[in-house]
């Protein structure tokens, strides 16, 4: 029940200005968000690299409904773009881009615009050497992602594509999704989603994220394990026993489970961390205190010691 209370709040406006009008709520914030600026997303990006870990950033927002908007996002993924090749790090960092920040919810052509705005990245992405995931949204973007995956990968071929396992679709698209070269990062999926669509329970969650994975693992393409679930991280181990390490990797978010992603990392595996940055840090952090009940305690601890 607080999973659908939270889940409905990260969508609220309401809610959005209480929490952001907070001021202590920003440190907390902090433990999942490496700043407002990009030099604090760069800052953050060169220790964990420093640290022999990998990094997608993420400039946070979503559901843009103001197209210019969607265009300063755009900007805002070149400036990060420019400044990770300046700074030699774009062989160890690349973005993750929710296609609803670049136009994909405006009312009149969005999806032309998303996916004339994610080329400009992708464009921009390549002129450094690295590339871009598209994150995956609620379900009812699913094949809208997924057609403007399949045009930008006929000239960015390893354009990323996330697929959610609590969806009931995703074994299919996984299937379809698994041939050569296909980036693919499968997680649990963050959404309050309807029962027609998705699975409810954790178990049969879990379940079916054993099977998508499965599916990648047999696959041509490289699979990117996206769970702090240590069951799920073991089950990828066994999976991936036939496959050199370096054709797939594991991905964690920032502020969670640090000293699970070194573990990973000090096993010669790829483990990336999921950075994000910006200001518009309501809907993402709303999604990390869903996740478990323990951070809302937290979150509500740190305020009353404030
Ligand atoms: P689960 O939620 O069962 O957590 C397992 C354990 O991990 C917990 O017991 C706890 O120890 C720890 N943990 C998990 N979440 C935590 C949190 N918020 N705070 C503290 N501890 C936590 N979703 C989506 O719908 N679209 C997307 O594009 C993405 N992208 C994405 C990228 C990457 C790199 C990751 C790791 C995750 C996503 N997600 C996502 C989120 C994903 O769908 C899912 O909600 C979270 O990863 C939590 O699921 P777990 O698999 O970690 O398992």
């Amino acid at each position: 029940m607080l999973r659908t209370a939270l889940l409905a709040a990260a969508r609220s406006p309401q809610a959005r200005q209480l929490v952001e009008r907070t001021p202590l709520a920003k440190p907390v914030v902090r433990r999942f968000v490496a700043g407002s600026s990009l030099r604090e997303a760069v800052e953050v990006t060169s220790t964990l690299v420093a640290d022999g870990r990998k990094v997608t950033l993420d400039h946070l927002g979503e559901d843009t409904t103001d197209a210019a908007q969607a265009a300063a996002t755009v900007h805002a993924y070149e400036g990060l773009l420019d400044a990770l090749g300046a700074a030699d790090l774009a062989g160890s960092a690349e973005v993750s881009v929710k296609l609803s920040a670049v136009g994909q919810s405006l009312p009149k052509d969005g999806e032309k615009i998303a996916l004339d705005n994610a080329r400009l990245i992708c464009e921009a992405a390549a002129a450094v050497g690295t590339t871009v995931t598209l994150d995956m949204e609620d379900h009812t973007t699913t094949d809208s992602t997924l057609g403007i995956l399949s045009d930008l990968r006929v000239d960015f071929p390893s354009t990323g594509a996330v697929l959610q396992a609590y969806l009931r679709r995703t074994e299919q698209d996984c299937r379809d999704l698994s041939g050569a070269g296909s980036r693919v990062r499968l997680c649990k999926g963050a959404y309050k989603e309807p029962e027609s669509v998705a699975y409810q329970d954790k178990s049969e969650v879990d379940r079916s994220y054993v099977r998508c994975l499965r599916i990648l693992m047999d696959g041509a393409g490289y699979p990117m394990v996206a769970s702090h679930d240590p069951r799920l991280v073991a089950i990828a181990a066994d999976l991936a026993a036939g496959r050199r390490t370096d054709t797939y990797e594991h991905q964690m978010l920032y502020g969670v489970r640090p000293d699970a992603q070194r573990a990973i990392a000090a096993e010669g595996k790829t483990l990336r961390v999921y950075v994000p940055y910006g200001d518009q840090w309501y809907g993402y952090f709303m999604r990390r205190l869903a996740e478990r009940p323990a951070n809302v305690a937290f979150f509500l601890r740190s305020l009353a010691t404030r």
